[in-house]
């Protein structure tokens, strides 16, 4: 069954203050604007509109945190009180409609209150994950140039105290942007000292705070900015609109996960991801649902049964999260018996993505939990699920390894290096032909010039996604890798890239490459290589060891960058370029062909010889 959306009739299905005329705005591509002539406010459709129509009462949000061994919950009414006085705060700091504002916060409800009163005055906020370093938080300040940065002065790991005041000190200091204040939450695990006349205290602040109302926004005003790897060590800002995100989403809601009013969704990702930003956020609100933010892990946040154990007790419908959750859990408890020990009754679907899901995965979440595990393909560019099964519309047969069709509104295809169409099961570029739906990003924060050269201007009339795979003859769509430097490690996008520069910087490395290998817990981890200056006698080890405490100061300890290796020159073609792909598949003990261009192939042995 093909299934076509009528993106008018559900624009008619969220709240409007100026209900929009026109559908899409075509005219400069690929700067398409859905719904151009309407205004809306996505804090309204997320929390004012439920208010009003009979949900005041309803839980909005559960905060579940077994690091810090609490737990409670916002009812939309709480929750719309909540967020009006953040507003009030922000504009008391001066922050207008336009600005940004930088949050780079724990999974605490307090971001979730920062990001929709951001919304509620049409400030564009920009989430920094937690587990990023100073610096690439300072290039993120001087990019979005926030007026006010909404932090806190801890993040909780299982086996630490994350101070993240520090890191947020060092940023600015870092950055060439300064931001008029800091609204820093004191979290009970570490204090942070507050910088005189900049820095504010969150609770005190909040306390005194006016009410604020919502402000009408046209629908094609920036809602976020969210940052994402590329190829460099330079971020995208990934800029999503208000009206579009506010349509697709509440459509995503139930057409893709089934979900209905009233339901408990659980993402189980962080704020500082798009999941996060789409499912914990904005998604779940919009429907009028029952969201869950969790700040813990799938092991360790005491055991393998933390997951069952919040489904268990807040009843959840829905769970979304990565691949690499599950296989953690699957090692610690692989005949599944903590899951046995929790009633899991409310538990109607399993979604998952943020990297390929392997089958022996899905099948062994399958057999455990005994409902549909869905595999599903996106990306932050895009906001929502590009393939699923959408057990709304219509449930699919489910096959591992693939996150099944094209959603309605995505028209996936497979291209040759040419740019041609290629037949059914043949590798290629993953693309989609253009217009992207609503809620897609709209461009690149201070960067038009990149979104159009990154995206569409390899294959002209469609998105390039950067992924590669096939379509079978049932058009289920099979998503393989990426065809760029960017690596999925536990389900988070980092660059490669970033990476060698972080190595090249270093004063005894003349060359290096970075490549993700397969790790059966993480999917990926990144393997760096290192050809060293001529003449340095160090002991190389030191030289090993400064490099990855390099990576984990500059980009943070999300990269995950532990394994590092000397060599006395890197596989290249005759016209220099590093033989990356050659190398990982070397180490991922793939077959591979020996590219005709090498310089030296000898080298490919001891490069074998390291690492086998
Ligand atoms: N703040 C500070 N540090 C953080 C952090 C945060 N928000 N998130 C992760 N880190 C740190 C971790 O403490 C760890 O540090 P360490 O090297 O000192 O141990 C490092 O970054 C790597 O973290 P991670 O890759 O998450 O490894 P882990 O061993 O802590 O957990 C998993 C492994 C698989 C359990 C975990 O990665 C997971 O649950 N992944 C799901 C990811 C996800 O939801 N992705 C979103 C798409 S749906
Ligand atoms: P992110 O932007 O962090 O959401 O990462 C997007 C990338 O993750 C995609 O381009 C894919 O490479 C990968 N990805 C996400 N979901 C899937 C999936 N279901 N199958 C395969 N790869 C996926």
């Amino acid at each position: 069954m093909s299934v076509t959306v009528d993106w008018m009739d559900e624009a008619r299905a969220i709240h409007w203050f100026e209900p929009p005329q026109t559908l899409l705005d075509d005219s400069n591509p690929p700067f398409y604007r859905w719904f151009p002539d309407g205004s809306t406010n996505a804090c309204y459709n997320a929390l004012d509109y439920h208010v009003a129509h009979g949900r005041a009462q309803q839980t909005a949000l559960i905060v579940d945190s077994p690091v810090t061994g609490s737990a409670y919950s916002y009812s939309y009414a709480e929750l719309l009180d909540a967020v009006a006085r953040c507003a009030g705060a922000l504009v008391q700091c001066g922050v207008e409609t336009g600005d940004r504002v930088l949050i780079y916060m724990p999974m605490v409800a307090e971001a979730v209150i920062g990001m929709l009163a951001c919304a509620r005055i049409g400030a564009v906020h920009s989430v920094v994950f937690g587990g990023f370093a100073s610096n690439e938080l300072a290039v993120r300040i001087d990019d979005a140039a926030p007026r006010v940065i909404l932090s806190a002065s801890c993040g909780i790991e299982p086996t630490r105290v994350v101070p993240y005041k520090p890191l947020l000190d060092a940023a600015i200091d870092t950055a060439v942007h300064k931001p008029d204040h800091c609204i820093v939450l004191q979290r009970d695990a570490l204090a942070a000292e507050l910088v005189e006349g900049r820095d504010i205290d969150w609770q005190r602040v909040m306390m005194d705070a006016p009410l604020q109302e919502c402000v009408p926004v046209p629908a094609n005003h920036p809602l976020y900015i969210l940052y994402t790897s590329g190829t460099t060590g330079q971020p995208k800002g990934v800029v999503r609109d208000t009206g579009g995100s506010i349509v697709a989403l509440k459509w995503s809601m139930k057409a893709v996960y089934d979900v209905n009013p009233g339901d408990v969704f659980w993402a189980a990702s962080d704020v500082g991801w798009v999941v996060g930003h789409s499912y914990i956020v904005y998604g779940p609100l919009f429907n009028g649902s029952t969201s869950v933010l969790y700040e813990g892990k799938p092991v360790g946040t005491p055991d393998a049964g933390a997951f069952w154990r919040v489904i268990e007790q807040y009843e959840v419908n829905v769970l979304f999260t990565a691949p690499t959750a599950f296989r953690a859990i699957r090692k610690e408890d692989p005949l599944g018996e903590c899951i046995r020990q929790y009633d899991l009754s409310s538990l109607r679907s399993l979604f998952l993505a943020g990297e390929r899901c392997d089958p022996d995965t899905l099948n062994w979440a399958q057999e455990q939990l005994r409902v549909p595990v869905i595999d599903h393909w996106w990306q932050t560019e895009t906001g929502w699920p590009i393939c699923s099964n959408c057990l709304g519309i219509e449930v699919l047969p489910i096959v591992p390894g693939s996150p099944a069709r094209p959603v309605p509104g995505y028209d996936v295809v497979v291209l040759d290096e040419t740019g041609e169409p290629v037949s059914d099961d043949t590798i290629g570029a993953l693309a989609i032909r253009l217009p992207l739906p609503p809620g897609t990003f709209v461009t690149l924060w201070n960067a038009d010039e990149r979104f159009e050269q990154a995206y569409f201007s390899r294959y002209p009339g469609y998105y390039e996604t950067g992924d590669a795979g096939y379509i079978d003859d049932n058009g289920y769509v099979f998503v393989m890798a990426r065809t760029d430097d960017v690596i999925n490690v536990a389900g988070h996008r980092l660059s490669t890239g970033a990476m060698e520069e972080v190595l090249a910087s270093h004063p005894d490395v003349a060359e290096c490459a970075v490549i993700g290998v397969k790790d059966s817990l993480k999917g990926q981890v990144p393997l760096g290589l290192l050809v060293l200056s001529d003449g340095v006698t160090r002991d190389p080890q030191e030289i090993v060891s400064e490099v990855i405490a390099a990576v984990r100061e500059t980009i943070g300890p999300v990269a995950v960058f532990k394994r590092c290796h000397i060599v006395n020159r890197l596989p290249k073609t005759r016209s220099g370029k590093i033989l990356r792909a050659t190398m990982r598949s070397i180490a991922d003990q793939q077959p591979y062909k020996v590219p005709a261009t090498i310089d030296d192939p000898a080298i490919l042995d001891e490069i074998s010889d390291l690492l086998l």
